[in-house]
């Protein structure tokens, strides 16, 4: 045998041999009691299974739940760590930050992270519902990131919320809420790229899955939504800002029991741009407005308009079906100086969810649009 074959041989002999090692939590002396403080062991096994440089496991084990106050874990670490989420995770019932915008459990600056398992994390939000901002989950700069099969529920404010991390892949994740909580998005996403969400259950009363400026190249699939505002893109361009979202797919999903079901809301005054966004493959159940595009976005009452937008250009939609609450249940509302282009949509079938009251869609400003096979028949989208 060549010396490189009998070296890597005894490589992965010793590596079989030793193994990975694991990091348990209750090693760490947390009590997972669901009373004492376990911050500090999260935080300390979290700093060995760090260093480590061969494929660490973090454990939190099953069968017990371990309470944490903000937390922070941060890279970058020596290798790839597997956190196995078996257990579950909750937030204290009083107040655990004099911070403003705060999320009780961040990561930063790790590559290569893999969060799994069938454990739950409780961000206790009823508390702060009316009060706070503070996010339950949140990643920024994890690059090459893996979240698989946890549960996360009543956040204060959004559940999940991913900064500037580079391929990113979520698979069976569920995140729920009571229907009227306020502001508790699913998943938000800023200035990611290569990201793709599948098999996932996301019912909060607000967005599934939002995603921000600086954001390209998102694939979502299987992604059941519902109650919830659905998917959207936006808002973008507030204050005048420059911003992108770039290469967007939603694909067989579902939105029950919202307000919109494929979304972009961007505000007037803005620019940067919108484009090659695809929803297809929608099944939509008593949903409001089940497409969206509103280039007049405000959530006071006194918004002026001006004479830049944030351009939305080659925009598909093809196979939504379902119900609509609403009479006008496709609404595409552009700027007349900066109008949408590309507008495409294929095989649309909306009815009236109770009734047969006849439902028409609201058109203003586009060129180069498509329509076909759509009900109801919308109008200004025109060769
Ligand atoms: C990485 O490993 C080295 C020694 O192998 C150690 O000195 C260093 O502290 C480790 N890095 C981290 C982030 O723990
Ligand atoms: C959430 O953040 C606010 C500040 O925005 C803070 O006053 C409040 O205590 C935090 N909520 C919790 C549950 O810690
Ligand atoms: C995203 O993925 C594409 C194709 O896999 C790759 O070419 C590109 O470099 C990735 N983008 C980033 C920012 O890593
Ligand atoms: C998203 O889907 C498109 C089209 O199927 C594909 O070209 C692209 O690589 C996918 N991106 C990611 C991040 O999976
Ligand atoms: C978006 O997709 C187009 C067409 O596939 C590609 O040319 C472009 O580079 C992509 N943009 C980004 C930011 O990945
Ligand atoms: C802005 O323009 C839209 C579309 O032309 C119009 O419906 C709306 O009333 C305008 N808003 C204001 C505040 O002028």
């Amino acid at each position: 045998m060549a010396a490189p074959a009998v070296l890597g041989l005894l490589l992965l002999t010793l590596t079989s041999a030793v193994g990975y090692k694991t990091y348990n939590v209750l090693d760490f002396k947390a009590v997972g009691d669901g009373q004492a403080d376990d911050t500090n062991a999260f935080v300390q096994a979290w700093a060995a299974a760090c260093a480590d440089t061969i494929r660490p496991v973090l454990l939190v084990p099953p069968g017990k739940t371990f309470l944490i106050g903000e937390t922070q874990l941060s890279g970058p670490c020596n290798s790839s760590v597997d956190f196995q989420l078996q257990g579950n995770v909750v937030a204290p019932n009083w107040q655990w930050t004099k911070k403003d915008k705060t999320n009780l459990l961040t990561f930063t600056n790790v590559n290569r992270l893999t969060l799994h398992g069938s454990g739950e994390i409780d961000g206790r939000g009823q508390l702060w519902w009316d009060l706070f901002k503070n996010k339950t989950l949140a990643f920024a700069h994890c690059n090459d990131l893996y979240v698989k099969g946890i549960t996360i529920k009543n956040s204060a404010d959004k559940h999940m919320t991913f900064f500037a991390c580079v391929g990113v892949n979520i698979n069976w994740i569920k995140i729920t809420a009571p229907g009227d909580s306020p502001n508790t998005d699913g998943m938000y996403f800023s200035s990611c790229q290569n990201v793709t969400v599948s098999g996932s259950r996301i019912g909060t009363g607000d967005d599934c899955i939002a995603i921000g400026p600086g954001c390209s190249n998102i694939n979502i699939s299987s992604v059941q939504c519902g109650p919830g505002h659905g998917f959207s893109i936006g808002s973008l361009g507030k204050d005048g800002a420059t911003q992108t979202v770039e290469n967007i797919s939603v694909s067989d999903s579902s939105v029950t029991d919202g307000l919109t079901g494929a979304r972009i809301k961007t505000w007037q005054g803005g620019s940067g741009y919108v484009r090659g966004v695809v929803f297809e493959g929608m099944r939509v159940r008593s949903v409001q407005t089940p497409i969206m595009i509103d280039q007049f976005y405000c959530t006071s009452n006194n918004c002026q308009n001006h004479t830049t937008a944030v351009a939305i250009s080659d925009v598909h939609y093809a196979n939504i079906y379902g119900t609509a609450t609403d009479v006008n249940p496709i609404k595409i509302l552009c700027s007349e100086s900066v109008p949408c282009q590309g507008i495409h949509l294929e095989k649309v079938k909306l009815s009236m969810a109770e009734g047969t009251t006849p439902l028409t869609s609201v058109c203003i400003n586009v060129k180069d649009g498509q329509v076909n096979q759509v009900d109801p028949d919308v109008q200004c989208v025109a060769g």
